[in-house]
Order: structure tokens, then sequence, then C-alpha cells
């Protein structure tokens, strides 16, 4: 079975010409479908088969100063778009503003790539991240086929630091299929990916449970050699 794996290069690199040249340096993996999420600024100028975005705007046109709305990435032929991110969510979005866009994303064809897990914290039993990731749920999924929703788990406890070489804290591949377990049982969801310091050494514990359909990665995915590793796996 096919697994997901989507590079979250976040605000890096810094130029245009060290993008295309990270673009050029992953390779076409076969094995698993693989998505590349540079900066917005970069995606009309990458050259990948399945280019993401990191955000979208919920509406398509009009008075909204530095937005990208998902009809304009559509045009981009993006095709699948993060929302949600913890990174994102700290800087202020609510869960009735990444339910805005998740539905802007699928009325655009575009595939949400639904990120939560803000708010919990590695003191937390199973049962008490379930009771934050459903309040999250509750609200990021009213009103939409959630079986058109990727979503990504993605303790923010576990997200590294930016370094792909730092060793941080990381959940266990037994609590991300738990979790994708919940998520898929509880929501009708049907693809859950785990997010939070994967890299090639860790990649293969997640990879190989049931349900955990694929990996989120950030700073794994900015070192050309280590996402390779992940995407053949
Ligand atoms: P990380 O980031 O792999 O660097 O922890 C994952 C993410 O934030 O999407």
């Amino acid at each position: 079975m096919k697994k997901l794996i989507i590079a979250n290069w976040k605000l890096n690199p810094t130029t245009l010409k060290d993008a295309q040249k990270l673009a050029a340096s992953i390779e076409r993996a076969k094995k698993n479908t693989v998505v590349l999420c540079p900066p917005t600024v970069y995606l009309s100028q990458i050259d990948y088969p399945n280019l993401g975005a990191q955000d979208c705007f919920w509406a398509e046109k009009g008075p909204h100063t530095g937005q990208t709305s998902a009809a304009q990435l559509k045009d981009l032929k993006v095709k699948y778009c993060l929302v949600g991110h913890s990174e994102k969510r700290e800087v202020g979005d609510t869960d009735e503003m990444v339910n805005a866009k998740v539905k802007a994303c699928l009325e655009n064809k575009i595939i949400p790539v639904l990120c939560i897990g803000f708010g919990t914290t590695v003191e937390q039993d199973d049962l008490e991240v379930t009771d934050v990731l459903k309040q999250q749920l509750d609200i990021d999924l009213a009103g939409v086929d959630a079986s058109e929703v990727v979503v990504a788990y993605e303790p923010v406890w576990a997200i590294s630091s930016g370094d792909p070489y730092a060793t941080k804290k990381i959940a266990t591949p037994d609590h991300a299929e738990k979790i994708s377990i919940f998520i898929k049982s509880k929501f009708g969801v049907e693809k859950v990916l785990y997010g939070g310091s994967a890299n090639p050494s860790n990649a293969k514990g997640f990879l190989d449970q049931q349900n955990v359909d694929g990996l989120l990665v950030g700073g794994a995915s900015l070192i050309a050699s280590q996402f390779n590793s992940i995407i053949n796996i």
C-alpha cells in the first residue's frame, strides 16, 4: 500500500535558487506518493509532480491583503494544502478559520491536509490527547465530508525546532497508530499521517503501522539525502 509522504519546508530556504536545487534533488519516488510544500512564493517555480501549499485563505478574492486563496493555488496546479498547522494556530488561526480553509480547499478540488495536535502535551495520556483532538476535529470538520480530508496528527511537543539533526522527544509508532484509529473510527477520516520529528531512523516504525498512512516531514525534508531515504521506505 502506497503511503503519502509530505515535505513541509516551512519558511525555507531563503532563495528561489536554493528551493529549485532542493526540489531537483528529491527523487521522483514511485513507491510512495510524495508531495513537496515549498513556501507559497516559490510554488509556481518548482518543478515536482505533486505540489502542496502550506496554507490558504478562505475567501476566493477581494480585499484581503497578503492572503493567497485556494482558487489561486488551484490555478498553480497545487494538489494539496496544509491547513491548521500548529505554527499557524500559534499565530491566531482558530478552529473556525481552519474549518473555512478546509472548505475552500475542497471547493477548489485541493486535498486539505488538516493538521491537529496543537494544545496537546507530552504528559497527557491517550484519553486526554483524544479529548483535545476531538474538540479540534468537531469544529475543523463541521459540514465537511471527512473522507475527502487527509488528517495529519502532529503532537505539538514532538515538532522539531527546525534543526534536522536535533533530537527531540517524539511520539511512539504505537501511540500514532492508536490516535489514527481514533480519528478514523470517530470522524470517518480515511487517511491519517503522523508528523513531528520524523527522520530516516524513525520513519519506518511509523510507516509500518497499518493505520498510519504516511508522514508529514519538516526538518528532515530540507536535507535531500534524509528525505530521499524516507520516501524510499
Ligand atoms: P518536523 O516538522 O518534522 O521538523 O518536526 C513537522 C511539521 O511541523 O510539519
